[in-house]
């Protein structure tokens, strides 16, 4: 079965009266172990609320969604946030790094919040995670002596660390120049070459080559879902 499947969801916005957004409005939508998944749409289309709602940062308003063969919409929260920190790993526009902290602490973090490993085996596997996304020489540096593409990388191996299902990320390469993006893209095709589940929102039809699925969005709806055939 699909690690992931959607049926009918909706996802309307309440901002009082007569001011409802339905952003998304019926996504019909399976994906499996393995893939590797680009969205893209206009800005409005409900790209972020599509992540949001499969990475269970927030809920559909009504239609089913599965994750791992497990009904999502009729978890209680505390279930929701295990599921989100053990099965998912997230990447963002912006980073997302304690300022204050080290490369191989901002890491170790979910580890942390798992409340299962020692200070040993926490260190280790962040180091091995740092290692992974190339960033072996940069174990303590802090955010502000990294580059984008560096800073953006320890926020992958933050993602990985917990050994999620699947990566979901929102724009991962918004913020870098056109070499970190190559950076970070190849480090995505990497992850995905030995099996890791990776879903991305990007506007751009380059980032968007690295992909295997493509998916559309308009107004809330999929308009287009194919595979890449002339992959990067
Ligand atoms: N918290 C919110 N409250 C009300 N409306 C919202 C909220 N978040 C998003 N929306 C609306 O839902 C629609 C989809 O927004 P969403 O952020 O998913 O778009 P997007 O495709 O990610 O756009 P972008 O490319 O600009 O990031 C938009 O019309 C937006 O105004
Ligand atoms: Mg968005």
């Amino acid at each position: 079965m699909a690690l992931i499947k959607m049926e009918h969801v909706r996802k309307v916005y309440n901002n009082g009266e007569d001011n409802e957004v339905a952003a998304l409005k019926d996504i019909n939508l399976e994906i499996q172990a393995g893939e590797f998944v680009a969205v893209m749409g206009a800005s409005g289309s409900g790209k972020s609320t599509l992540m949001h709602v499969i990475g269970f940062l927030d809920s559909a308003s009504s239609g089913k969604y599965f994750f791992d063969n497990q009904e999502i919409t009729e978890l209680p929260a505390d279930a929701l946030s295990e599921i989100r920190n053990q099965k998912v790993g997230f990447v963002f526009q912006a980073f997302n790094l304690l300022a204050r902290t080290s490369a191989i602490d901002n890491v170790a973090l979910p580890m942390l919040y798992a409340r299962k490993y020692t200070l040993a085996q926490m260190a280790e596997r962040s180091k091995e995670m740092l290692v992974q996304v190339g960033l072996e020489s940069r174990l303590n540096h802090h955010p502000s002596e990294l580059s984008g593409g560096q800073q953006q990388r320890v926020a992958i191996a933050r993602a990985l660390v917990n050994n999620p299902a699947v990566i979901f990320a929102d724009e991962p390469t918004g913020n870098l120049d056109s070499r970190s993006t190559e950076e970070v893209m190849g480090i995505f095709k990497k992850l995905n070459d030995e099996g890791r589940t990776l879903i991305f929102v990007t506007h751009e039809e380059e980032v968007a080559a690295y992909a295997k699925r493509i998916i559309r969005l308009k107004d809330g709806e999929i308009v287009s879902d194919i595979l890449n055939t002339i992959r990067k």
